[in-house]
């Protein structure tokens, strides 16, 4: 019998992505999202891709009675928790509306787990929580520094609920994973990111000015203690990070966990300043980019990039794609949606 995990979230980038490795890894997906930051575009594309179609209940993981009724109609192995609210900005303007989602949301979910006697939970957190980290590259071990945003904040206070939940309710167990920068999209093409309005990241950025949305990318600060100035981050490939979580839900749910609580960093373990993903995007898709200087972002750390150690043994899981490759599939994804409006 192939066991069930649940995707919250499944319709957006990230939990797209994942569902189609895990399926096509034999598990059972089942699909929740409340599409408030979605369209079905990737919902349909998976469902493309896998030459089926996957059951999506469109329900808020923040209405409790919703997630009891999801877990009394599937048998439920493993939930992968995506549904949040992701925008750094908009959460310092209105933390209210990131706590109350992000955390309650997260709390239904195990909550549902500790009433079921158990179920094996793996979180989405991200390399926020390091902050401006003393030592580069960062290990698990890396002490997390106060969060300069609610979003950040949310991320820190999850990974809290799992790890005294699973200390304290039998049978819980949890995985969180923190990733760096996931950019990308699937080699089909019919998967993506999907922004809606103006892009807060660099890959839809660009890849949205290469296409004439908009005007010029704006590179933020050039005078940070970097060797060419700009922001060095760990830029992973969506699909390199999708497989990352089937790795992570197999060791779940085979009983390979060490801890009923783990900790991994899932990033390539290479630093890439933001000129240098520029020039591998204008390089590997040959074109020229229009881009200027600006001032800093508020709140951007200079420098941070993985330790995947930990990951890399325990997982058994490696990034594999080259950036190159990575932003050639982001410009596929961009040239399909252009053709599609
Ligand atoms: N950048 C630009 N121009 C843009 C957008 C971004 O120069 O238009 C730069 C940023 O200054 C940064 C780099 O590109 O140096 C990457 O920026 P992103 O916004 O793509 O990614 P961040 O590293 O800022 O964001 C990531 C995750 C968030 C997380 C945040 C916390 O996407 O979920 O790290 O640091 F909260």
């Amino acid at each position: 019998m192939p066991k069930t995990v649940l995707v919250s979230g499944g319709a957006g980038f990230i939990g797209s992505h994942v569902t189609v490795e895990l399926s096509q890894a034999g598990y059972d997906v089942v699909i929740a999202d409340n599409m408030s930051n979605c369209d079905e575009t990737n919902y349909e594309g998976v469902c493309r891709i896998l030459g089926r179609k996957l059951p999506l209940v469109k329900m808020d993981f923040c209405d409790s009675a919703a997630v009891g009724r999801l877990f009394a109609d599937y048998h439920i192995d493993a939930v992968i928790h995506f549904a949040a609210f992701k925008a750094v900005g908009e959460s310092v303007s209105e933390p209210l509306k990131y706590y109350r989602n992000n955390l309650e949301s997260f709390l239904n979910i195990v909550e549902e787990a500790k009433r079921q006697g158990g179920c094996n939970i793996l979180f989405s957190s991200s390399a926020t929580v390091y902050g401006v980290a003393e030592k580069l590259p960062v290990t698990e071990q890396t002490p997390r520094q106060p969060a300069t945003s609610p979003y950040g904040n949310t991320k820190q206070i999850c990974e809290d609920v799992l790890r005294d939940s699973v200390h304290a309710y039998k049978g819980v167990r949890g995985i969180a994973l923190r990733y760096f920068n996931p950019i990308g999209a699937h080699p089909s093409a019919l998967i993506g990111e999907l922004p809606r309005g103006v892009p807060n990241n660099l890959v839809p950025f660009i890849t949205q000015t290469a296409i004439g949305k908009r005007e010029c990318l704006s590179v933020f600060g050039n005078d940070y203690d970097t060797p060419d100035g700009t922001c060095l981050r760990d830029y992973i490939d969506i699909v390199d990070l999708a497989k990352a979580h089937v790795c992570a839900v197999s060791r779940m749910l085979d009983g390979r966990m060490k801890e009923d609580y783990e900790i991994f960093n899932i990033g390539t373990g290479r630093p890439v300043s933001v000129l240098e993903l520029i020039n591998s995007f204008e390089k590997v898709n040959g074109l020229k980019l229009n881009w200027k200087f600006a001032p800093r972002r508020a709140g951007d750390v200079p420098a941070i990039w993985a330790d995947t150690s930990l990951a890399n043994s325990e997982l058994g899981w490696k990034a594999e794609r080259s950036v190159d490759e990575t932003l050639a599939a982001a410009w596929a994804w961009e040239k399909h949606i252009a053709g599609r409006n």
